[in-house]
């Protein structure tokens, strides 16, 4: 049976009347026609689908939307436009951080994400000293973002592109 979930998508809110086995990721792009968040292998290992659900990055084919009513949601394509682009989409531009484009919706929401967690002193598996500020270094950089894949293996400009936004902490 169908049941009303209202969600707040890249800025708009809408309500939806889903079956509670659609995902987050179904919602998007079969519902409302929003094909920023990308379907790679439905099965939470390539990071293509991630957005920022409250502001926490998630894998979007992972998530019921039922379970997310009232949420807010945020794709790529959600965080900057043409001439108003965030910065980590115009640092992704800028050092080349992708080919064909198709992870990166995922990996700039998972940048954007991973910053977020950083700033709040969130450690990863490679972080040494728990009780200092997280310094993002190459080594952290890439293991925090070790969810997203890359067939076209752009990650050393996707590095150089996180690296700048982290730099300048203007998420
Ligand atoms: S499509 Fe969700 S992790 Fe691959
Ligand atoms: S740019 Fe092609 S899969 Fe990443």
């Amino acid at each position: 049976m169908p049941i009303p979930v209202s969600l707040t998508v890249d800025g708009k809110p809408v309500t939806l009347s889903l079956d509670p086995r659609v995902t987050i990721l179904d919602a998007l792009r079969d519902h409302l026609g929003n094909f920023s968040a990308k379907k790679g292998c439905d099965h939470g290992q390539c990071g293509a689908c991630t957005v920022l659900i409250d502001g926490r990055r998630v894998l979007s084919c992972l998530c019921l939307a039922v379970s997310h009513d009232g949420a807010t949601i945020t794709t790529a394509a959600g965080l900057g436009l043409p001439g108003d682009l965030h910065p980590m989409q115009q640092a992704f531009i800028d050092h080349d951080g992708l080919q064909c484009g198709y992870c990166t919706p995922g990996q700039i929401c998972s940048a954007v994400g991973m910053l977020a967690e950083a700033r709040e002193g969130m450690p990863s598996h490679v972080t040494a000293d728990l009780s200092a500020p997280v310094s993002l270094s190459d080594a952290e950089i890439r293991e925090r973002m070790s969810g997203n894949l890359c067939r076209c293996g752009a990650y050393a400009n996707i590095l150089t592109a996180i690296r700048e936004v982290a730099g300048a902490d203007r998420s």
